[in-house]
């Protein structure tokens, strides 16, 4: 039988990870082992928990303010062991961060074949994002199978010579992931959430933990958001705020002490996408928020330089501001008095992908794997 060994280690490889599970579940004709290194711990933890998700083996690497290096050398020498253990035929990844080129790598030192799930991303600066650029880069380069979300994700590689029967259009799997999890009378734990007037405020979501955003850059959005909070009554600013220390300490210190500017602790996926489904607004750094966005109708803030997901742009929903006070001021200012403008962001779009993303790339893995 086919042995698929995913590996995954922060919250968004989880939930994006999470459809695949689900369905290789489904499968008698494959063995699936799962295997985390919890390069994140609590902010992991919570996605297990909402997919029921049991991995089979827990690395346990996290450390908090742990170093590049840290991670990578901790997740290859516990990924050495498994590896050695169960042997398995095909070790999955998903994305771009630490966890996913040691993961690769690990696999190529045991001559496993490697599946690069949302293969393909590309900002064209190696700096930005940080190290993720690279990570997906390097972990190209030695992956068997390449799973790209869209068209321009696999005309990046084929641009960088890899073969195309190697390269496979599966859309994302985040767009699967939002299938499970937004509904249309959400009821929230939290009675903050449940208190906000989604109706007559225009409510803005933040995240932001970008490494090359900690510092100047991070403190221009965070300024920019105080002040337009504080220049129109209407807005209601909630930021759940990653678990870097680094993050929190800007975040309190520019955005705390203020009634309509709510800080909270990172929330679980299933209430988090459902209060981007009531928001009017998302700024984000992210990489996952850039995809679910477009999918919910939002209009999204990119404040970045750079962006390896242009389709959301291009399709009219996303808007690259990048890291300037003045222009995340004024593309914000724009969004809250100009309706035309507003409306011609807020559409649903889905650049990404129909939600069977998942399905799709167990159905090429199993193909694949008994060649
Ligand atoms: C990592 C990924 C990034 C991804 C992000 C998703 C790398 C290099 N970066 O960045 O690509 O976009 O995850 O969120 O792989 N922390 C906790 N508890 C947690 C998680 C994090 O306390 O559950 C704190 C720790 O102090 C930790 C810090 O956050 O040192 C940074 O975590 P780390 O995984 O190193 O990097 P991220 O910025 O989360
Ligand atoms: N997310 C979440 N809770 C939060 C903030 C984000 O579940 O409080 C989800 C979000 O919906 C998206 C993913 O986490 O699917 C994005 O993760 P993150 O921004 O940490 O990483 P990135 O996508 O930038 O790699």
């Amino acid at each position: 039988m086919l042995k698929v060994m995913t590996v995954f280690g922060t919250r968004p490889e989880g939930i994006k990870m999470a459809p695949i599970l689900k369905a290789l579940e489904k499968r008698s004709n494959i063995e699936s082992v799962i295997c985390i290194t919890a390069q994140h711990r609590e902010m992991l933890d919570q996605v297990l928990r909402l997919f029921n998700i049991k991995p089979d083996y827990d690395l346990n690497i996290f450390k908090p303010g742990q170093t590049l290096t840290e991670i990578t050398t901790r997740a290859l020498e516990g990924l050495e062991e498994v590896i050695n253990i169960e042997k398995p035929d095909i070790l999955l990844v998903q994305g771009d961060t630490t966890t996913v080129f040691a993961g690769a790598l690990a696999a190529f030192y045991h001559k496993v074949k490697i599946g690069h799930v949302e293969a393909g991303l590309r900002s064209g600066n190696l700096y930005s994002p940080y190290p993720e650029e690279a990570n997906r880069k390097l972990t190209g380069v030695i992956a068997d199978f390449h799973f790209a979300p869209t068209e321009r994700n696999k005309q990046n590689l084929l641009n960088e010579d890899y073969p195309e029967e190697k390269i496979f259009i599966t859309g994302n799997t985040v767009i699967d992931a939002l299938k499970y999890t937004v509904k249309d009378r959400y009821i929230f734990d939290n009675n903050l959430l449940n208190e906000l007037d989604y109706e007559n405020k225009k409510i803005i979501l933040l995240t932001s933990h970008r490494r090359e955003n900690i510092g100047k850059p991070m403190e221009n959005i965070f300024t920019s958001l105080r002040d337009i909070v504080n220049n129109h009554e209407e807005v209601e600013l909630v930021f759940p705020i990653h678990l870097n220390p680094k993050v929190r300490e800007i975040a309190h210190r520019i955005l705390g002490d203020n009634s309509r500017i709510h800080l909270i602790d990172p929330l679980d996926y299933e209430p988090f996408t459902n209060l981007m489904a009531k928001s009017s607004i998302v700024v984000t750094d992210s990489g996952g928020l850039q995809e679910e966005a477009p999918s919910l109708g939002k209009p999204v803030l990119v404040v970045r330089r750079e962006t390896e997901r242009p389709e959301g742009i291009e399709a009219g929903t996303a808007k690259l501001v990048g890291t300037d006070y003045k222009d995340i001021y004024d593309n914000l200012e724009t969004l809250l008095t100009n309706k035309e403008e507003y409306d011609k962001m807020a559409k649903a779009v889905n650049p990404y992908g129909d939600g069977n993303a998942a399905e799709k790339i167990v159905e090429i893995l199993f193909k694949l794997g008994n060649r």
